[in-house]
Parts: C-alpha cells; sequence; structure tokens
C-alpha cells in the first residue's frame, strides 16, 4: 500500500520523502547514541550518597563552645609544645607523642598503647576528630579537651598528676600561660605529687588540699587540656584521590570521559556503599558516623576484664570532671545538646565502639580497638564471616564475601589515603619546645 502510494508521487517529491525519512533515521540513531553517551558510571541516587562522602561535605570545622580558647592561635602553639613535651609524665619520658607519632598518622602502630606501662587499648588516629562529638574508642570523654586530660593522669600511658603539671606550667612556661588563661595560682605550699587519680599516697595528698585549692589546680590542668586541644583541632585531612575521583565523576556526566579509579576500585566502592552496606557505618566525609556499634570483635588478650564498650563508656562521659557541663567547661548548658541528650542506656550499647576515620587505613594496622585484627584482609574476613560477639548483640550480618571482592574493598580503601593539613610546622614537633 504505502511502496503503491510512493510509485505515484512525482519524482522531486519521492526523493524529498525519502529525504525525511532518511533524516529522521539518522536524527533517531544519533539521539540513541546521545542518550546513550550520557549514561554515568553512578545513579542520581549513588551521586549524592558519593558527594556525602567527601571533605568537602563536611564544611568547617564544628565551634567548640566549651573551650574559649580553641580558635586562639597563640593557644594552639602551646597546646604543641605540650603535645611533645615528655615533662608531662611521671617518669619524664611521655608525651602525647610518644604514642601519637606525626609522622605515623599520629598513631604507633601498635596493637595496644605503650607509655610508662601497657595500655589494653590502640592509640587512635587525631586527624579530623575535632568533628567527632564523642573521644575514644567508647566515647568517654565529650570533647578534644576533655579527652586530653586522661592519658595525662592514666598510670600506664603519662602517669603524672596535677600539683606535677602545674608546677612545670609555672616554671616553664609561666609568660606564655598566663599571657593565654590568666594569673596562674600560688603553688608555693602545695605538695609536689598529688591528684585524684593513681596512686593511694597521691590520691591522698590531694585529698588533704583544700577545696578552693584544689579547684584552682584543676583549672589549670583544664587548661592545659584546652591548649592541647586547640592544637589538635587543626589537625585535619586534606583530599585524597576518592575525593579528586568523586569531583571528577560528578563533574563529567558521560561513561566515556577516563575514571581515576581501576575497575577493581571502582567495584570495591561500589561494594562498599551497596551490597557489603559498610556505609551504614562509615559515612560522612571522615567515613565515621561518630556513634557506637557492636560489630563482635573478640575480646581483647590485653586485658583481663571484659570491656563493655559504650556501656560504661556513656556513663563515664555523663559523670565526666571535665565534660560540656562542668563548672570547667566554657560552655552553656544549652551548648552541650549531645551530652544532655546521650542515650545512656539499652543493650545496643554492650560491647559498642567508635568507628575509626577509614581515611588513611591502609597505612594504620593493626586494626580495632586493640589492633585484634593484624591485617585489612583479616578485617574483611571479619566482615565477611560476622562472628558471634563475645557479649551483647552484633549488629552486623555475614557478607559472605567472594576472595575477589574482599580484594576489591580494600583497594578502594587505598584511595582514601591523603596527606593530613595543618597550619606550618604543626605536623612535627616544635623546633625548641623546652624552652619558652
Ligand atoms: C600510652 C599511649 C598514649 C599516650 C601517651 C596518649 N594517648 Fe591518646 N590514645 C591512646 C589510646 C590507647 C587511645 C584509645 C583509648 C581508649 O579508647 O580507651 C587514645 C585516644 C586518643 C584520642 C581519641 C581519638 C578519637 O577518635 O576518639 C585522642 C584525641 C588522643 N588520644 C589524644 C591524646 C593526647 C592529646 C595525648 C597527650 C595528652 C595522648 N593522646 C596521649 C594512646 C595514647
Ligand atoms: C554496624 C556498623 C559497621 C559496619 C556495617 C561496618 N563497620 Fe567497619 N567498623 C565499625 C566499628 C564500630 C569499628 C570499630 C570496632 C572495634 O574496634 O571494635 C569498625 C572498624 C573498621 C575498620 C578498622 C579501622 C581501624 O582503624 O581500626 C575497618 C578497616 C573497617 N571497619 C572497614 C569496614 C568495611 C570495609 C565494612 C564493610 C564491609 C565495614 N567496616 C562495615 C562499624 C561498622
Amino acid at each position: 500500500m504505502f511502496i503503491f502510494a510512493l510509485m505515484r508521487l512525482k519524482p522531486w517529491s519521492r526523493a524529498a520523502l525519502l529525504g525525511v525519512v532518511v533524516a529522521l533515521i539518522l536524527m533517531f540513531t544519533t539521539n540513541l547514541h546521545a542518550v546513550s553517551r550520557k549514561r554515568t558510571r553512578w545513579s542520581s541516587k549513588e551521586r549524592v550518597l558519593l558527594r556525602s562522602l567527601t571533605l568537602k561535605s563536611l564544611g568547617a570545622i564544628p565551634r567548640d563552645p566549651s573551650n574559649r580558647v580553641a580558635d586562639d592561635s597563640t593557644a594552639a602553639s602551646f597546646g604543641q609544645l605540650l603535645f611533645f613535651d615528655a615533662r608531662l609524665s611521671s617518669t619524664g619520658t611521655v608525651s602525647c607523642a610518644t604514642c601519637h607519632m606525626a609522622e605515623k598518622n599520629f598513631q604507633d602502630g601498635r596493637p595496644v598503647g605503650r607509655g610508662v606501662g601497657e595500655g589494653s587499648r590502640r592509640t587512635m588516629p587525631i586527624a579530623g576528630t575535632s568533628r567527632s562529638p564523642w573521644l575514644f574508642w567508647d566515647g568517654r570523654a565529650d570533647s578534644q579537651w576533655e579527652q586530653a586530660l586522661g592519658p595525662l593522669e592514666n598510670p600506664v600511658e603519662h602517669g603524672g598528676d596535677r600539683t606535677q603539671y602545674a608546677r612545670l606550667i609555672a616554671v616553664e612556661y609561666r609568660t606564655r600561660y598566663e599571657s593565654i588563661f590568666g594569673r596562674l595560682p600560688s603553688l608555693g605550699t602545695l605538695p609536689f605529687r598529688a591528684g585524684p587519680v593513681g596512686d593511694t599516697v597521691r590520691a591522698a595528698a590531694w585529698a588533704r588540699i583544700p577545696g578552693a585549692r584544689r579547684d584552682e589546680i584543676s583549672r589549670v590542668y583544664a587548661n592545659i587540656g584546652k591548649a592541647i586541644a586547640a592544637y589538635e583541632r587543626r589537625i585535619d585531612f586534606a583530599p585524597a584521590r576518592f575525593d579528586r575521583y568523586v569531583e571528577a565523576e560528578l563533574a563529567s556526566d558521560t561513561l566515556s570521559s577516563p575514571s581515576l579509579f581501576t575497575p577493581d576500585e571502582e567495584a570495591g566502592l561500589r561494594l562498599f556503599i551497596g551490597k557489603a552496606s559498610c556505609v551504614n557505618c562509615h559515612n560522612g566525609g571522615l567515613f565515621s558516623d561518630g556513634h557506637f556499634h557492636n560489630t563482635g570483635v573478640a575480646q581483647s588478650r590485653a586485658t583481663a576484664l571484659p570491656d563493655s564498650g559504650r556501656t560504661s563508656g556513656v556513663l563515664k562521659a555523663l559523670a565526666g570532671e571535665f565534660s560540656c557541663t562542668s563548672r570547667y567547661s566554657d560552655a552553656t548548658a544549652q551548648d552541650c545538646a549531645e551530652l544532655r541528650f546521650a542515650v545512656a542506656e539499652g543493650p545496643e550499647l554492650v560491647r559498642a565502639y567508635k568507628p575509626p576515620s577509614l581515611r588513611n587505613v591502609v597505612d594504620r594496622a593493626p586494626y580495632m580497638h586493640a589492633g585484634q585484627l593484624a591485617t585489612l584482609d583479616r578485617v574483611l574476613e571479619h566482615y565477611s564471616s560476622a562472628p558471634r560477639a563475645p557479649l551483647g548483640r552484633s549488629e552486623l550480618k555475614p557478607l559472605h564475601l567472594s576472595w575477589s571482592e574482599r580484594r576489591q574493598i580494600i583497594a578502594f580503601l587505598g584511595t582514601l589515603t591523603g596527606p593530613l593539613t595543618a597550619p606550618p610546622g604543626f605536623l612535627a614537633a616544635p623546633a625548641n619546645h623546652t624552652v619558652e
């Protein structure tokens, strides 16, 4: 019928019609081609998720209203001196940097930290912790400055005490301290070694000091923490290859543009945000939700006592002598929402720990809160089999990952390696850190 009608047309109109048909066919196929070129590696939902994992998504470092010198650069430089000063210890040999080594991502590569004695947990990285609402594996501190005061008195870490530290400040750092925090109290008649934590002799000496004097010393102690926090606060992650990859993927909307990832890395990322659901807990620009999960990690051999994780961590945070709501905090009660509304009990807190950031993770073996897993292969084996928790219930389900899937996830984790960023000179010991 169509052919018959075509035959009856004049030759020129037959040619014109054929031209239209050919043009239509051409338009249709090129259009198809364009549609296929528009296809991307990631769906629009995935692209939103990928963007949320980049450092850019984090924005500025949040304020710390509990520390009025948090953003004071003089306090930060003072904090750097203190961070590297081994005289802040009972033996004169341990500083924060003994365990948090600047050249090792502020960690020590050991299963558990070693100061004046051996601890029972693994040293955590420091970069990015100004963004963490809770500090320590069990979140028993609610600010960086409160956190810093823990190891200083801990008998197996720095092992020193409050009157010793106040004296060190008075002798070595008086001008610097007073320019930031105001006058130091007089220390004349105070015992040389006294503090509420530690051995009974020092605790008894502390108890004999009148309350108002104790308060003055504790204020100096709190200020040591605040200066150290001002320093730590400025140590952050700089973009890694992952951030550059996402930026390039979001900028280009075609599959034909070259990928900054190898096929394995890309497959690993797809598993991480998909089938393996790592992103349920390792999310946001730091790849940590900052909250607490029981993932069935075995009890550490470093301690005989069962470690209940967040169950005891939250109680310690609520009772913290230097918490956001304490007398040593600069915050108003309204500023301390995290602490005031913290979940204080529940079966989900048992042996729940904070997921550390996964940035730079490939360079930080061994893994988990007491270095229980020596390599990333062991970590992936753990997530693949999801063992029963020694206490409480693990949130994990077995993923049954194949060997190549595990390799791909590890390849992807390698793309999270990047440099740290901080003001000039902050990523190493200060040039002359023993004199004022
Ligand atoms: C003996 C080794 C050692 C020393 C010394 C030490 N730390 Fe730590 N640090 C650790 C360990 C171990 C943890 C985890 C402890 C826990 O959760 O129970 C930790 C945790 C931290 C965290 C928490 C990070 C996070 O994501 O929650 C910060 C911050 C930190 N330390 C800073 C410091 C500062 C500041 C000093 C010096 C005042 C210091 N540390 C001294 C071993 C040490
Ligand atoms: C239910 C929450 C959750 C899920 C899902 C999850 N993690 Fe974790 N991750 C954690 C917690 C909590 C820790 C710390 C546990 C501990 O120390 O006991 C952790 C620790 C890690 C560590 C060790 C980091 C370090 O510095 O010690 C790596 C690596 C890791 N996770 C990778 C992954 C990968 C890969 C996946 C997906 C296969 C995944 N995680 C899924 C919560 C989770």
